[in-house]
């Protein structure tokens, strides 16, 4: 089933936010791209809050957010209480943070990670489901904080 997904980056996000823009559309997701409309230079931490905000206002709705390296997207959104952001450069990553930590946010580096791998790792992270049980006691214990 089609997920809800908001997506941002800055400008060393763009590209690979047009392609997974695309991708995820055509994957029959509903998909709100948050900007920026051209990549030019501008504040990731600025593009997280629009994310993080929206996650938080939609039930059961994903975000993605790139930047160069994903590390200060995941840095930011992470301050954000009831978000769980998570930087992936593989599948497996993308698998066990739905699956084990609820991630809610999936950031990417489009300097670190091939468009390609980067699609395969979105569409993993939007089909994988939150397993529960012990997982939930765990992340009970930082989202509390
Ligand atoms: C922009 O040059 C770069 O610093 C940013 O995209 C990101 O990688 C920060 O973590």
């Amino acid at each position: 089933m089609g997920k809800k997904v908001f997506l941002a980056s800055d400008h060393a996000g763009f590209s690979l936010k047009s392609a997974l823009c695309e991708h995820l559309k055509e994957q029959g997701h509903e998909v709100y791209d948050l900007g920026p409309e051209q990549a030019i230079s501008c504040d990731y931490p600025n593009s997280a809050f629009k994310v993080t905000d929206k996650v938080l206002e939609n039930e059961d709705s994903l975000g993605i957010l790139i930047c160069g390296t994903g590390i200060g997207m995941s840095m930011a959104a992470n301050k954000v209480k009831g978000i769980r952001a998570a930087l992936a450069t593989c599948e497996f990553h993308a698998k066990a943070t739905r699956q084990h930590n609820n991630a809610n946010v999936l950031c990417l580096g489009e300097r670190v990670t091939g468009v390609g791998v980067a699609l395969g790792i979105a569409d993993i992270f939007l089909n994988t489901e939150f397993e529960g049980g012990r997982h939930l006691r765990r992340i009970e214990l930082f989202d509390k904080m």
